[in-house]
């Protein structure tokens, strides 16, 4: 709701959603996350991406995840969201958690990417400045990096803590057992290990393999990225290619060869979502939700539309015998 170009955010906000607790910790998590990876930077519309995260809000999710590289250019969504927040949630900081990250390459020179303290705490530094904070919720490492000793990669997100600039840390894309080594290096330093962030969708099951047990068992929490696989697991593709489609515009991540591979199967599941009632898009959220082993599905959106579809997912995250079998044959 907007008023005299004042963002008012939804009264009902918090009916709306449905809050999962993070691993051990104290923090509640939005059952859907919003990221801003996409549809941020640059070259997109600025009164759209404002939207999406009012949006979002009115829902009741009141979680944000950025890194430092997400844009283009990199920087640009860190950048965006800044305005953003100035603009429209100045009174609502304290009802947001913000997350951002660092790992892949970010500027010239051998002290941009990786997993070095001088990195990572640079990094930091600069997100902060982007987005006008004191502090993030969450500040994540976003990928292994086997050339660093994960003893200093974990120091440095130990040192975030200490000086003030993150509540809490987590990891993002690590395997079950440099995962395992990096919480116990956290929880000995005194700063435990929040949340893992690892790629989970119907395409893409890596995390059964070990990696939810082993988060689990360490009271660590769990947020999946990409559970619409970039938007494949919608029927968006099925009647043909939009021009305004993550596949069709210029992305490095996800090509219309990959949508056609997929789409025989595409088209089976949405068959699957007709007869539960759902969007082919709200069954790939709620086959997520549907273990508790999961805290927050973290959904990206180029429309507001998107958010109000996937949101309807919370609401049915029951899956019958024969409906797991459906899928897991199409699946095969
Ligand atoms: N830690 C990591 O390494 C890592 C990596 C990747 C992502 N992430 C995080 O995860 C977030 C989400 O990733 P993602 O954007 O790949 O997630 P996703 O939810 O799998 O895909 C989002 C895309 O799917 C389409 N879409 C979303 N909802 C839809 C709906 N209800 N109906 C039809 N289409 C819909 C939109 O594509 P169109 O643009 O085609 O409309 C949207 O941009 C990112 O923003 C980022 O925060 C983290």
């Amino acid at each position: 709701m907007t008023k005299n170009n004042n963002y008012i955010a939804a009264e009902n906000r918090y009916q709306k959603m449905n809050y999962r607790r993070t691993g051990n910790s104290g923090l509640l998590l939005p059952e859907l996350s919003l990221g801003l990876w996409h549809n941020f930077g640059d070259n997109d519309n600025f009164k759209n991406a404002r939207n999406l995260l009012k949006c979002a809000f009115d829902n009741g999710i009141t979680h944000f995840d950025l890194a430092n590289n997400y844009g283009p250019s990199p920087g640009a969504a860190e950048e965006n969201f800044g305005k953003i927040l100035k603009k429209d949630f100045k009174n609502y900081r304290d009802e947001l958690i913000i997350s951002s990250k660092a790992g892949y390459g970010m500027w010239p020179g051998p002290y941009g990417d990786n997993g070095s303290k001088k990195y990572l705490i640079s990094s930091l530094d600069q997100s902060l400045r982007r987005m006008g904070l004191e502090y993030v919720d969450i500040f994540y490492h976003h990928r292994p990096d086997h050339e660093t000793p994960l003893e200093e990669t974990m120091s440095a997100l130990d040192l975030m803590v200490k000086q003030g600039k993150t509540l809490y840390v987590g990891i993002s894309n690590y395997h079950p057992k440099e995962a395992e080594k990096a919480f116990k290096i956290l929880k000995n330093l005194g700063t435990p290990c929040l949340i893992h962030q690892p790629k989970y969708n119907l395409f893409d099951r890596w995390i059964e393999d070990g990696l939810l047990n082993t988060l689990k068992k360490s009271g660590v929490g769990t947020i999946c990225f990409s559970p619409l696989a970039q938007g494949m697991l919608t029927d968006k593709y099925i009647n043909g290619l939009p021009k305004d489609s993550r596949a069709v515009k210029e992305s490095p991540f996800l090509n219309t060869d990959t949508v056609f591979e997929m789409l025989p199967k595409i088209k089976e599941l949405n068959e699957i979502a007709k007869n539960r009632n759902q969007s082919l898009a709200q069954m790939a959220i709620s086959w997520i939700l549907k273990d508790d082993r999961i805290t927050s599905v973290l959904i990206g959106a180029s429309k507001t539309e998107q958010i109000l579809d996937s949101v309807k997912a919370t609401e049915n995250t029951h899956f019958s015998e024969e409906e797991l079998m459906n899928i897991n044959t199409v699946l095969l």
